[in-house]
């Protein structure tokens, strides 16, 4: 059954890819597999089950540590967001590992332990992100108040970088590095080593051999993207091994009509398109809806059979405009690839995310969850993908 938008999943490629960047970050800390958000908007029915390498999971909510559960999932999974105080049973009873970092969360979760059912708590310390987490001497008190009360134990303490991403200059970086240590330090004065120490994302992991610690929290590089232009830049100059990385995800559609123009004729809402010769133009179902960015309106290309056709006029809710003139004029549900490689052209989600003026994440979580996935096994590698 064919379908009018869909998503190719590339079989081989996400467990490869946890192996590669296990593999250049010297392959001595556990790799947690950051699957939020559908899976980085890839589904993340279909990615767990193609990273048996993983050793831990990490969600952002409740409700996707269920579904997880509910797939099959029973290596550890560490929920990384708020759980409401109310439910916190349901995550205990699933055996989910809560970040913590509010005392609330703390006395909620002494009303429910007993033996059969324990909480295992990652303590998160802010360091200098300004989001979750708290200082160190609080993130410390609270811990050791968690860890007198029988049931809950301290699994681990846990920081995230703010700017390891943005910049090539990693001195922000090194001082939360500092003031993580700082609370790493309290803690053990205080008697609890918590078995489990993480702070790494993808490119800490890649560009900072001193975040690693126990367990790497890795997502953007498990899917093949290079988190920004920096971390690659960075990456390939640092000495450092660089981890081959190949793009999981092609995002394609159908042509649904192909219709000439003529010169003069105006293209989409707001007239913002007119053409300036006899046009041929395809019209793709595919649109904002679908998370194709409406800032791709008049910027974006998409590749028909090898080849790029501009996107005119603005992006419709469901609905997308393509200029065909300059090649033969494709069959009607020809394919067309919005992300992701056609013959010898490709368009990486870092192009889609330089096109629409944000970042390779939100191109690629933002693709709709409702979307078809096709699982693609034995696809040909098609090389490793940089920015
Ligand atoms: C707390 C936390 N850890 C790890 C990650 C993974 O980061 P990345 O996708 O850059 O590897 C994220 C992603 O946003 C996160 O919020």
């Amino acid at each position: 059954m064919s379908s009018l938008v869909w998503i190719d999943i590339d079989a081989d490629a996400p467990d490869g890819n946890l192996r590669e960047l296990r593999r250049a970050s010297g392959g001595g800390a556990l790799m947690c597999a950051v699957v939020k958000s559908n899976a980085y908007g890839h589904g993340a029915r279909e990615i767990v089950g193609l990273l048996p390498s993983a050793d831990w999971f990490a969600v952002n909510s409740l409700e996707e540590g269920l579904e997880l559960r509910g797939l099959g999932v029973g290596r550890p999974v560490l929920v990384l967001g708020h759980v409401p105080l109310d439910r916190l049973g349901e995550a205990l009873g699933a055996g989910l590992r809560l970040t913590v970092y509010n005392r609330e969360t703390v006395a909620a979760l002494g009303r429910l332990v007993s033996p059969s059912r324990p909480a295992r708590i990652h303590m998160k310390v802010e360091t200098g992100t300004g989001r979750q987490g708290l200082p160190p001497e609080e993130a410390v008190s609270l811990a050791m108040a968690a860890a007198a009360v029988p049931g809950i134990e301290v699994e681990g303490l846990s920081t995230h970088f703010a700017n390891i991403e943005d910049t090539l200059d990693h001195s922000y970086a090194q001082h939360q590095l500092e003031v993580f240590g700082r609370a790493l330090g309290l803690l053990s004065e205080a008697g609890l080593n918590p078995p489990l120490v993480h702070a790494a994302c993808t490119a800490a992991a890649i560009l900072f051999p001193e975040t690693r610690f126990g367990m790497i929290r890795a997502g953007i590089g498990l899917y093949g993207l290079w988190p920004s232009r920096e971390t690659w830049v960075s990456a390939a100059s640092c000495g450092n091994p660089v981890p081959a990385l190949r793009p999981v995800l092609s995002w394609k559609t159908r042509i649904v009509q192909v219709k000439e123009l003529p010169e003069g004729s105006y293209i989409g809402y707001g007239c913002t398109y007119r053409t300036t010769r006899r046009s041929v133009v395809g019209v793709l179902p595919v649109g904002y809806a679908d998370g194709y960015d409406r800032a791709l309106g008049n910027s974006a290309h998409v590749l028909v059979r090898g080849r790029r056709a501009p996107v005119l006029g603005r992006i419709c809710m469901n609905l997308t405009m393509v200029d065909l003139t300059d090649m033969e004029p494709p069959a009607l549900e020809e394919e067309v690839t919005l992300l992701g490689r056609s013959g010898e052209e490709e368009i990486t989600a870092g192009t889609l995310a330089g096109w629409a003026g944000t970042i390779p994440y939100e191109i690629v979580s933002r693709i709709s969850p409702v979307l078809p996935r096709r699982v693609v096994r034995g696809a040909a590698p098609e090389g490793v993908g940089g920015y």
